[in-house]
C-alpha cells in the first residue's frame, strides 16, 4: 500500500456505548470519520434487533458526515421512506434480502438517497451484475452479518479483489467497502484486495483508546502491509 492512497474509515456504532449515542458519533464525526456506519437488524434476516429510523433520526444532528445505513432486515424496501425521513444518506441492501435487486436499488435512488449493496461472504459477486451501474456503495461483507466482534473472514478478500477489477473495469463510480473483524491487523488486507473504506466498530469503540486516536491507528496499520 502506497502511502498516497486515500482511505476511508466508517465507524460502526453498533460497539458504542448505547447510553451516550449521540456523543459517540460526534466522536467519530470530529475524530476522523469519513461516514457513520448504522447496523440496523430486524430479528428476521439476523437474529438480533438493533436500530431503527428513529434512532437514524436522533443521531444526525451528532454527525457532520454522511451516515450509511446498512440493512441486514428482510424486505428491506418497507424501511426506505421512514430512513430517508430520518435523514440517512446511504442505505445498503443485502443482496440476500431482495427478492428484485435491481428494483430494489432503483426504489432507493428515486427515493433521493445513495444505494449500497451489500454481499454476505458466501454470495458472489455475480449477484452484482445489473446493478452495479447504480450503486453508489457495494460492501462485502467478511463476517457473517448479524453480530460485531467477530473474526475477519480472509477468504472474502479474493471476492474483493474481484469487486474491484468489476467497478473498475466498468468503469462505475461504487466505492468498496470491507465491513467486519477489520483491525490494525486486518485492515491492511483488505485495502491491498481493493477496498477504499474500512468499517469498523469494536477497533474504534471498544480498542481502549479515544475514538479519532482508533481511527488513525486504522488509517496508520494500512501502510503496514505492502
Ligand atoms: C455485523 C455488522 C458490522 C459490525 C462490525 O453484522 O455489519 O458493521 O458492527 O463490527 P466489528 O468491527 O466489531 O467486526
Ligand atoms: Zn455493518
Amino acid at each position: 500500500m502506497t502511502s498516497g492512497v486515500e482511505i476511508k474509515v466508517a465507524p460502526s456504532i453498533l460497539a458504542a456505548d448505547f447510553s451516550r449515542l449521540g456523543e459517540q458519533v460526534a466522536e467519530a464525526s470530529n475524530g476522523g470519520a469519513d461516514y457513520i456506519h448504522v447496523d440496523m437488524m430486524d430479528g428476521h434476516f439476523v437474529p438480533p434487533i438493533t436500530i431503527g429510523a428513529q434512532v437514524v433520526s436522533a443521531i444526525r444532528p451528532w454527525s457532520e458526515v454522511p451516515i450509511e445505513v446498512h440493512m441486514m432486515v428482510e424486505e428491506p424496501t418497507k424501511f426506505i421512506p421512514e430512513l430517508v425521513d430520518a435523514g440517512a444518506d446511504t442505505a445498503v441492501v443485502h443482496v440476500e434480502a431482495c427478492k428484485d435487486l435491481r428494483s430494489t436499488v432503483d426504489k432507493i435512488v428515486s427515493s433521493g438517497i445513495k444505494a449500497g449493496v451489500a454481499l454476505s461472504p458466501s454470495t458472489s459477486e455475480l449477484s452484482l451484475q445489473g446493478v452495479l451501474s447504480n450503486l453508489s456503495l457495494v460492501v462485502a461483507m467478511t463476517v457473517e452479518p448479524g453480530w460485531g466482534g467477530q473474526p475477519f473472514i480472509p477468504k472474502v478478500l479474493d471476492k474483493v479483489t474481484r469487486i474491484r477489477s468489476m467497478i473498475d473495469d466498468g468503469g462505475y463510480d461504487a466505492e468498496l467497502e470491507v465491513d467486519g473483524g477489520i483491525n490494525i491487523e486486518t485492515a491492511g488486507y483488505a485495502v491491498k484486495a481493493g477496498a477504499g473504506i474500512l468499517v469498523a466498530g469494536t477497533a474504534i469503540y471498544g480498542s481502549g483508546v479515544p475514538v479519532d486516536q482508533a481511527i488513525a491507528n486504522i488509517r496508520q496499520s494500512v501502510h503496514n502491509i505492502n
